[in-house]
Parts: structure tokens; sequence; C-alpha cells
């Protein structure tokens, strides 16, 4: 979006609940230069044994724990938007964070918090989507980065990678060959999200005119 701020880098805030594969890769692409412009400011958890925020830890970067189990949602939330302030992020990236966010997380955030979601929005949201779709049939499958609103999986589409689906290939593998294409498709995303070259049309995120 035009009105993220690009200088200095802009801050990245990453929400995760376990593995952190999509963080990795993430902060793989900054490291490597595929990613510019950008930086990480805090990894949040809201669950303790998270493998990402371990992973977050020993990479150096700053972490953040809240736990969520146990507490409402509203309160919860609000100390997330509260860290988040705190380390200046501009802009949210959801990676394996599973949990809905409240309507007071979206409007402190607005159009600067990213999903990616395992399936072709918006076809098979929810949980377990790769065997969703698997078990469906379809011929195509793929993954969506997109903004998120106060529906599940629904906000407007920054971008979907496509693979199709193989004889071969059982509910596992599929899911396997689509989080290979979430973590290209991820850092794709940040990319035109933070170009300032691409606008929201109501639901279509195209780029602005000249
Ligand atoms: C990914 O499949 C992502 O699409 C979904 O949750 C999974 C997280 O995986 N939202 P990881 O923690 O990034 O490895």
């Amino acid at each position: 979006m035009g009105t993220v701020p690009k200088d200095p880098p802009i801050r990245l805030g990453i929400l995760l609940s376990g593995r952190g594969s999509n963080f990795l890769a993430i902060a793989d692409s900054i490291r490597a230069g595929r990613l510019q412009g950008v930086e990480i400011a805090v990894v949040l958890s809201n669950v303790a044994d998270a493998a990402g925020l371990a992973k977050a830890h020993e990479m150096g970067l700053p972490t953040a724990l809240l736990v969520s189990k146990g507490r409402k949602r509203a309160e919860h939330d609000a100390d997330v938007i509260a860290c988040l302030k705190y380390h200046n992020v501009d802009l949210i990236c959801l990676a394996g964070y599973m949990r809905l966010l409240s309507p007071e997380f979206i409007a402190a955030f607005p159009n600067r918090i990213l999903n990616i979601h395992p399936s072709l929005l918006p076809a098979f949201p929810g949980l377990d989507a790769q065997t969703q779709a698997f078990d469906y049939g379809v011929k195509v499958a793929g993954c969506t980065v997109h903004f998120v609103d106060e529906h599940l999986d629904h906000g407007a589409i920054v971008l979907q990678r496509a693979i199709p689906v193989l004889e071969s290939d059982d509910a596992h593998s599929l899911a396997e060959r689509i989080l290979a294409e979430e973590h290209l498709a991820y850092t794709d995303a940040i990319a035109l999200v933070t170009s300032g070259e691409y606008e929201l049309r109501e639901r279509r995120f195209v780029r602005r005119d000249p």
C-alpha cells in the first residue's frame, strides 16, 4: 500500500503459533536481499513452545510470547496490539497464527495485516485446506496471500500461486508442494504491498495508475 512508509525500512511484525517455516522463508529472503526495504521488528507467538519462536530467538530477533490460552480474545488482542505498537510495526504478517483476530485488532492496523492460506481462496477456507482440496478432487491447488478482514480467510487477495495436483499425490505430498509455493508467495506479496506501486480498489489489489 502506498501509504506504508518506505524509509526507514518497513517494520514487519510476524505472528505465529507453530513450526514457523513461512517466517523462516521471509527472514531468509530479507537476509539474502530478495526482500529489500523491510526488517523484522518482532516475532510474536501465542503458543509457548512454538518452534518458530525458538528459531527467532536463536536468530537474535526480538521475540514476544503472549499466551492466548484461557484468555478472552479482546484482552489478549489488546496485549498483542500494544506489543506491535511498542515495536513500531508497520505491517503484520500472520504466518501460521492460529487465532481469529478481533475487530479491534483489525481496526488498529487497517490494510496492514497479511495472512497466508494454503488454498486458492475462496475455495477451502478454514483448517486443513490442503486435505479439503485433495479430498474434493481438484486438479489445481495452491496458496493465497490476502489482507485480513473480520471474516475467516476472506480479505482482498494480494497474490496466489497455483500448482497442478498430480495423480501420484496424496494429501501429504500435496501439502508439501503447496508449502514450497507459500514460501515464495509470502516474499513476493510483502514486496508488492510495500512497493507503494499497488492499491486496493474494492477487493482488487492492482497497480496504481501512473
Ligand atoms: C501454512 O500452511 C499456512 O498457509 C497456514 O499455516 C501454515 C503455517 O506453517 N496459515 P508454518 O508455521 O509457516 O510452517
